[in-house]
């Protein structure tokens, strides 16, 4: 049995001001046809995984969103976390609820924000990946051959192959900047695309290796699922969690991490600057969504709001307007959206 579960619990502050705690990234649209990252994420996988075997694991918050914007998803397969705890419990939890239903099924991790190019290719790496993860306990990631020293990123340190795949010697999730640039020079390396394919079985194993709290947790989680002791048991088990990603609570020290390199147009549209790279710009290389005027401007990204914009001469911005909030930000610079967020905490 193939099952998918998406994690769609992240925050993500970089698309501020369109993204809030309200509404992040996953939730929003940043391409022209309207569909959100979310609602991308499953079709894609249409190919592969039937709608009633797909589960979205998010903040109780976002469960509306879910519901409004997944409406083919069963209801019962929305799981809602009641805390924010990373990624590592996010799987645990669905891990758990899945053995309900299935014996050892298949789950693919997959993040719920990113695009990818070519779905065909998407697909058939997945399948590819799907063989590799049914023999034995093994891990399976999709690797991306690395074009910079990206320190946002787990990097992937491949042996030898076999057949489709290759042994992974070691997994460094976020190194730093001279660490980053040493491995894009060995040629050995990947980047953690931070999709993951195994058997329950094998995640559970590694769960009750390197995390056994988590690992108890879900499973008394998993053993009340469907019961009227289910909420109950849920908050307290969950809150009880820390909070630690898969990267850095399972996959840099597990054993048997296996990797499959996947060119099928991925991006994880990581900041503004995406907008441009993700959708079609004009001769002058400007992105402009909405009532907008643009005079003698270029590489200039818009997305406008309600009002009229009027850009004149502009060169490497971007700007974003909502009802409350215009951002005006270089080019240069989108990776410190993230500040003013952290300085409006301040003053609040
Ligand atoms: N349910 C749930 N709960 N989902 C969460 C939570 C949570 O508490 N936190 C994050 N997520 C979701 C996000 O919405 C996203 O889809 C996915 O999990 C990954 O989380 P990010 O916060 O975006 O992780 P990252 O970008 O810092 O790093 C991961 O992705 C990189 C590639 O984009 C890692 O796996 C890196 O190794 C990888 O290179
Ligand atoms: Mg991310």
């Amino acid at each position: 049995k193939i099952t998918a579960v998406i994690m769609a619990g992240g925050r993500g502050e970089r698309f501020w001001p369109k993204s809030r705690n309200a509404c992040p990234k996953q939730f929003l649209s940043l391409t022209k046809d309207g569909e959100t990252m979310i609602q991308k994420t499953v079709k894609r996988l249409r190919p592969l995984v039937d709608a009633e075997d797909v589960y979205i694991v998010t903040n109780a918050a976002y469960t509306d969103l879910v519901l409004d914007q997944l409406p083919d998803i069963p209801k019962e397969n929305i799981l809602a976390e009641p805390c924010a705890r990373n990624t590592a419990p996010c799987i645990a939890f669905a891990a758990a609820v899945i053995n309900r239903k299935y014996e050892d099924a298949i789950m693919l991790v997959l993040p719920s924000d990113h695009l990818i190019g070519y779905e065909d290719i998407y697909i058939n790496t997945l399948r590819k990946a799907i063989k590799a993860a049914e023999k034995g306990k093994r891990l399976v990631t999709i690797g991306i051959t690395p074009e910079y020293p990206e320190t946002g990123y787990g990097y992937i340190n491949f042996g030898e192959e076999k057949g489709d795949v290759y042994a992974v010697e070691r997994f460094v999730e976020k190194p730093d900047l001279p660490t980053a640039k040493e491995y894009l020079a060995s040629g050995r390396y990947l980047w953690n695309s931070g999709m993951f394919v195994w058997k329950i079985s094998s995640v559970m194993l590694n769960l009750k290796t390197f995390m056994p709290d988590i690992y108890e947790g879900a499973l008394r989680i998993g053993q009340a699922f469907g019961t009227p002791e289910f909420n109950e048991t849920l908050v307290k088990e969950f809150t009880a969690f820390r909070s630690e990603s898969v990267d850095f609570g399972i996959m840099e020290k597990a054993k048997h991490i296996y990797t499959i390199p996947g060119s099928f147009g991925w991006d994880d549209v990581g900041s503004w600057l995406a907008v441009e790279r993700i959708n079609e710009t004009d001769d002058d290389n400007n992105f402009i969504d909405g009532d907008v005027i643009a005079i003698d401007s270029k590489r200039t990204t818009v997305c406008g709001g309600k009002r009229l914009i009027a850009a004149v001469g502009t060169r490497d911005i971007i700007i974003v307007d909502t009802d409350d909030v215009l951002l005006v930000c270089s080019k240069n610079n989108t990776q410190d959206v993230k500040k003013v967020i952290a300085q409006l905490k301040e003053e609040s």
